[in-house]
């Protein structure tokens, strides 16, 4: 698992921007108390000053070194308490000087006790659903609201879509860069899209970096950077962990177009990285369309290939 680089950049950015926000709305309050309770900033100086003044109790050599210690820790502990008193006398909580984290547990610097803190997770996540290109869908098309009963009409339908929405969720929840590629075929209308979007929230979830394209797009993608010298950012598409390329075979046909699907296909193939191919076209059409060399690789055993039956859920 590795997050996308430039997504973790901005969060941490992010985090550091929050955690650096929090403290400097605890520096205000502080200065604007010290205005108003007398005495109250000697006390936070002398506080300030109680590392090092246990550093020098230790200093003075073993004879004592407890009894000095002790003496520290206990007038640390009624500036405390002079502190907490004046406070509530002007009343202010005992901590109203301390930052107020958005997360209690990372002091919002995204890790606690060694690991990466839940919060951090999720703000990553979210990130990843905004950059997938699928995020518009991802709250709406999940597994949990795709619904067998759609298919009741049809036990073998019913049966063949159940097979098929039970090998994708197994395959979102143990998804990791060695798993197969995938092809949903099927017509129009039939869910295809909709679990992509769902593979693609519960892959982002466990922190890998997924990328949504439709096929018309990607292609126009590479003939902006090939005829027009634009930069379209293709690499992604090569390195990207997981690749979900929608509607293949909805693009204009051409030469150029099925050598960048070989290019595609081939080289995440050898670098072992999954995508995601969902198509219309029937596997005759697809050879048809693209010849032997790319028909071969997604119907090799690098490809898992399901069918989509039903009716088109467009037009219920
Ligand atoms: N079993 C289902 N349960 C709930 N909603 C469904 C189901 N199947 C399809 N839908 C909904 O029907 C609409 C069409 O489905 P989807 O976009 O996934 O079709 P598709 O197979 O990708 O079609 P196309 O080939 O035209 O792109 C979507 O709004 C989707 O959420
Ligand atoms: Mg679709
Ligand atoms: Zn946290």
């Amino acid at each position: 698992m590795s997050f996308n680089h430039e997504n973790y950049a901005a969060v941490r950015r992010e985090f550091e921007q929050k955690r650096s926000i929090a403290q400097s709305r605890a520096d205000e309050r502080r200065a604007a108390l010290y205005l108003q309770i007398d005495g109250l900033a000697e006390i936070d100086r002398s506080l300030e000053a109680t590392a090092a003044k246990i550093m020098g109790a230790a200093f003075g050599g073993k004879a004592g070194l407890d009894e000095r210690i002790a003496a520290v820790r206990a007038e640390t502990e009624q500036l405390r308490k002079k502190r907490e008193k004046l406070l509530a006398a002007a009343g202010y909580p005992a901590d109203y000087t301390d930052p107020v984290y958005e997360c209690k547990i990372c002091r919002d610097s995204g890790f606690a006790n060694g690991r990466m803190c839940a919060c951090l997770r999720r703000a990553l996540a979210l990130r990843g659903y905004k950059t997938s290109g699928i995020g518009r869908l991802i709250g709406v098309q999940t597994f949990e609201n795709f619904s067998l009963d759609r298919y009741a009409y049809d036990k073998t339908v019913q049966a063949r879509m159940r097979e098929n929405l039970q090998i994708l969720r197994d395959y979102a929840q143990n998804f990791t860069t060695s798993s197969p590629s995938l092809l949903l075929i099927g017509g129009t209308g039939l869910g295809k899209t909709h679990l992509s979007s769902a593979i693609a929230k519960e892959v982002i979830d466990r922190g890998y970096d997924v990328l949504y394209d439709t096929a018309g797009h990607l292609f126009s993608a590479f003939e902006d950077e090939k005829f027009r010298g634009e930069k379209r950012g293709t690499d992604k598409y090569f390195s990207t962990e997981f690749l979900i390329l929608d509607d293949l075979g909805t693009e204009m046909n051409s030469p150029f177009v099925t050598s960048c699907l070989y290019d595609l296909v081939n080289s995440r193939l050898l670098s072992g990285l999954p995508m995601l191919i969902s198509t219309n076209l029937s596997p005759e059409e697809l050879a048809a369309r693209y010849g032997k060399r790319i028909f071969s690789r997604l119907l090799s055993s690098s490809f898992r290939s399901l069918v989509f039956v039903g009716k088109d859920a467009r037009l219920d």
